[in-house]
């Protein structure tokens, strides 16, 4: 009897504690209709009335009180009983744009500018910003802050560490799809977007969509009852794969020996103008970079890519090989839709046309012709002075190695972190895994200019995705540095396209 009442009290406890924090939970993390601001809003001279609803925490247990928030806005027509660009308060999709620069922590955007709208604020700031033209769109818009590698608590340990910032960002979504009802937007349509260290995260959360090895953490700083698969990814340039972007690097820039090296791993676009360090590799770096090039082609080719005519994508031993050409055709592509669009490429020795055409191009006159940025290894450097060396340290340790490579090198004593935790981080690690939902669409851009990452991050990033069979559109625009958002028009055709269907 006695054991029974033991028994019996115990399981009482036990499903109060989970049904009383469950019942916390929800209160905390329901959606209220009710608390908004109103704002305005002009889109190309119209002006639109929204209600925002800013700074809402979107776990129920933050670790943090600044980042772990959500701005949402919502056109006001959508509690009107309006359509906007066919879309209704059921219909509408939910854009998702991130923040994230260099891997930094990142405060929700806002819908009138901040300063980091297209082109950065500057003087005047009333450049319109990517939420008010998504918002202009007939998308309702909901803007994630994260975690980033320098958060602290309040006793000084790291609390931005990876795999934080993505963590964060599910849990975001989460709540989106937990209070799908409550609040305008359709969250089986939320499309993610963000540039550089943002669109590798973006990338991210459309490649890990309710996968359990983040549960623990999302555990941890209670996030929504709810999945955090999303319908479609929009990345810009992302800074992914970071464990193997040193080699994609060198293989890309090996032989490139004079570099203009932009202040350490800063983010893309906005800000102060940055004083570029212009200078040569040292013998040892160059030693470095015929090392990183040599380990490339082994990792490719364990990729087992195939191309549209469904060959194995191979590089030889020299780094040659129908991987490099499907690179190549990638620029030439974006040289030719730069060409039929008036652009004079006729300055440009290196590109070969006949008839209105691009016949050839030589892809390491074009790799010259983009300037070499980072010093090898672009990633994850010897002395620990990179964004993403700080981006992989812990709780108790700023800056750590993340490749076995680097961590051999070191000029740093550095030593390696949990490679687990480096996984984690790279959408390549759970495409075609079983236990993902995978995002079924995707659009990734890398300027043909930008030299924050090698262009075969990208490509191989795509190339999964469609062997899997996903929806992918990759495209190099021709010219473009390291940069987002600069063409929004053509993303947002592509959004409703896909949500029209
Ligand atoms: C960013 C740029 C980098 O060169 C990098 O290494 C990481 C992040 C960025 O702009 O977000």
């Amino acid at each position: 009897m006695d054991q029974l009442f033991k028994k019996s009290f115990g399981m009482v406890a036990v499903s109060c504690i989970i049904s009383c924090g469950t019942a916390q939970q929800k209160s905390k993390l329901e959606f209220n209709s009710n608390v908004f601001e109103k704002q305005e809003v002009t889109v190309n001279g119209a002006v639109l009335k929204i209600r925002a609803y800013e700074n809402i925490s979107y776990v129920a247990d933050p670790v943090d009180t600044v980042y772990q928030k959500i701005n949402v806005y919502i056109p006001e027509a959508y509690f009107e009983g309006e359509d906007i660009n066919g879309y209704t308060a059921e219909t509408a999709p939910i854009f998702f744009p991130n923040q994230v620069g260099g891997y930094m922590p990142a405060k929700p955007g806002t819908a009138i500018n901040d300063g980091k709208g297209p082109g950065g604020g500057g003087p005047g700031g009333n450049r319109q910003t990517t939420i008010a033209l998504a918002l202009a769109q007939g998308y309702v818009v909901a803007s994630p802050g994260a975690r980033g590698r320098t958060t602290q608590n309040e006793q000084g340990s790291y609390t931005g560490k990876a795999p934080a910032a993505i963590v964060d960002l599910k849990a975001a979504v989460r709540y989106l799809k937990y209070n799908d009802r409550s609040m305008p937007g359709d969250a089986s349509r939320i499309i993610s977007n963000g540039t550089s260290a943002g669109g590798a995260l973006s990338s991210l959360i459309g490649a890990t969509g309710n996968n359990k090895d983040y549960e623990p953490y999302l555990l941890e700083i209670g996030a929504a009852d709810a999945t955090d698969d999303i319908f479609a990814v929009s990345a810009y340039c992302p800074i992914t794969n970071l464990d193997h972007a040193d080699m994609a690097y060198e293989w890309q820039f090996n032989g490139v020996n004079n570099y203009a090296k932009r202040g350490g791993g800063g983010p893309a676009g906005g800000g102060m103008p940055q004083q570029a360090t212009v200078a040569s590799l040292t013998d040892d770096q160059i030693r470095v970079s015929g090392q990183l090039k040599a380990m490339f082609p082994e990792y490719v080719n364990g990729l087992e890519l195939k191309g549209k005519d469904g060959k194995l994508l191979q590089l030889d031993e020299s780094g040659n090989g129908n991987f490099r050409d499907l690179v190549k055709s990638y620029v030439i592509a974006s040289a030719q839709k730069a060409m039929d669009a008036g652009t004079d490429l006729s300055g440009l020795s290196w590109i070969k046309t006949g008839n209105g055409k691009i016949t050839d191009l030589d892809f390491d006159a074009y790799v010259r012709y983009m300037e070499r940025m980072k010093t090898p290894p672009a990633f994850d450097a010897l002395d620990l002075s990179s964004a993403e060396n700080q981006l992989f340290g812990d709780g108790a340790t700023d800056k750590k190695h993340f490749t076995a490579f680097s961590q051999q090198n070191t000029l740093a004593n550095g030593v390696l972190t949990d490679m687990q935790i480096v996984d984690r981080m790279n959408p390549m690690d759970y495409i075609g895994k079983a236990g993902t939902t995978i995002s079924q669409h995707w659009r990734i851009r890398h300027g043909t200019k930008d030299k924050d990452t090698g262009l075969a991050i990208s490509v191989m990033l795509a190339t999964l995705l469609e062997n899997k069979g996903y929806d992918v559109s990759l495209e190099l625009p021709w010219d473009k540095p390291h940069s987002g958002d600069y063409d929004l028009n053509e993303l947002f055709e592509w959004i409703d396209t896909l949500c029209k269907k």
